[in-house]
């Protein structure tokens, strides 16, 4: 198979690429990279003209459901929704029903997602068994079985000993470590965050402390051990000054934001309502803004989507009986060129490093990066063309968007895994 992708313009953030090119991909790998080739042999030509062509992007941070809740998503239905926002890679949490905590899990999903995923897998193990927190699970064996990180996502390890522990197995095994940050104890009973919308609707707050506590602590327990310490979803101006401060002491620190946090604050809760609910909460304006200058100054490396997919009737409720979560690998895109890119905030260079190489130097892995001999995982999107997010479109099993009906910019037109095409629009 020869496919040929025509005058669109590259933006390829490992070679400073940033002009139009055409790209020559056989045997689901690009063989050529220059100005102009001729369309001889091919199998196929995509004309990218007017288009721009990045290496595909890759979501550090997904939930696929499966197993336990395939009614909300399935490896084959998340692998499609992330296809159609131009994810070619994606890392699912373990917070699964068995949880992702052990060799034989882990054979489970690469085996599932090798029949069934159109798009890379590369999943993440859970610290401890059952992300119970009391013992650490079998890092080596799902190494061995292919996991590309460890996560308790969902909540985090609270026993600081045993966390540290952790960290140091996992460096021994060169295993990234995401954290998801939140104070159990100060967390409480919230369900939004602790501010003016929680106290018009009476609800309980989850103040920011929740957050800013662990974010310090794990960047200090990572300090010793010298292990890569990614923290998941930074919602607060706080998360950003100690992710600026551990980059100014050497360590080995990366964060991401959600397309969420960057694009609405609390004062855009219209309503009491499961849609609008997400862990880390959706804060203020300021906590917004911080986000926003971290990553267009390089505090903040990775835009990552925390998809997170419920069923219709579970998030139709009110904020106190909702689960947390909300779908974003069909939205990222457009919202990272909507606000971020189109208001200033981010070059379409550095975009792409948000959206692809960074997330692959996270995992120290060979991707984000079309050249010549790599493996042909690419997208191609329009950055101009305008339309309405509608969730009823959505390949994810889950609807459950705050942004259904908002106008956007940018969509994403074909996405290529392997060389292969798996998704177009
Ligand atoms: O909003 C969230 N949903 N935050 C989490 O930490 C977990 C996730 C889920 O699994 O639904
Ligand atoms: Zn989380
Ligand atoms: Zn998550």
């Amino acid at each position: 198979m020869k496919l040929l992708i025509k005058n669109g313009h590259v933006l390829n953030p490992a070679t400073n690429l940033d002009r139009v090119m055409d790209i020559l991909i056989e045997d689901g790998k690009v063989k050529t990279l220059k100005q102009s080739i001729t369309n001889e042999e091919c199998d196929r030509v995509i004309d990218a003209n007017g288009l721009y062509v990045m290496p595909g992007f890759i979501d550090l941070h997904v939930h696929l459901r499966e197993p336990g809740f395939e009614y909300k998503e399935t490896i084959e239905s998340g692998a499609k929704a992330a296809a159609t926002g131009g994810f070619t890679s994606i890392c699912p949490m373990p917070n699964t029903k068995p949880s992702t905590d052990c060799r034989e899990m882990v054979e489970l999903v690469m085996d599932k997602a090798n029949k069934e995923s159109v798009v890379h897998i590369l999943p993440i193990g859970a610290i401890t068994t059952n992300q119970e927190g009391s013992q650490l699970s079998d890092f080596k064996g799902m190494k061995e079985a292919g996991i590309v990180a460890l996560s308790e996502d969902g909540k985090s390890v609270m026993d600081a000993a045993l966390f540290m522990r952790g960290m140091q197995a996992a460096k021994k095994l060169n295993l990234p470590i995401f954290s998801h940050c939140e104070d159990k104890s100060l967390v409480g009973k919230g369900v939004m965050n602790a501010g003016k919308k929680a106290k018009e609707f009476g609800l309980e707050g989850i103040c920011n402390a929740v957050e800013d506590v662990i974010v310090a602590r794990d960047i200090l327990i990572a300090k010793e051990p010298g292990c890569t310490l990614h923290l998941c979803h930074c919602s607060t101006k706080d998360s950003v000054t100690l992710v600026k401060m551990a980059k100014e002491m050497g360590l080995s620190v990366t964060a991401e934001v959600c397309p969420h946090h960057f694009s609405m604050s609390e004062d855009d809760i219209t309503e009491d309502h499961g849609r609008f609910k997400m862990n880390p909460p959706l804060r203020k304006k300021e906590d917004v803004e911080a986000l926003k200058k971290g990553l267009r100054d390089g505090i903040m490396d990775v835009i990552a989507t925390d998809h997170a997919p419920h069923g219709q009737e579970e998030k139709n409720q009110s904020m106190a009986k909702a689960p947390f979560g909300i779908v974003g690998l069909e939205t990222a895109f457009a919202l990272t060129m909507t606000e971020l890119v189109k208001k200033g905030y981010l070059t379409p260079m550095q975009m792409v490093e948000k959206l692809s190489y960074n997330p692959a130097k996270v995992l120290g892995i060979d991707k984000g990066n079309i050249d010549e001999g790599k493996v042909a995982d690419i997208v191609i999107a329009d950055f101009d063309r305008e339309y309405q997010i509608d969730a009823k479109k959505f390949a994810s099993k889950g609807k459950n968007t705050p942004f259904d009906g908002k106008m956007v910019t940018g969509q994403v037109v074909t996405t290529i895994v392997s060389g292969e095409v798996v998704y177009e629009n």
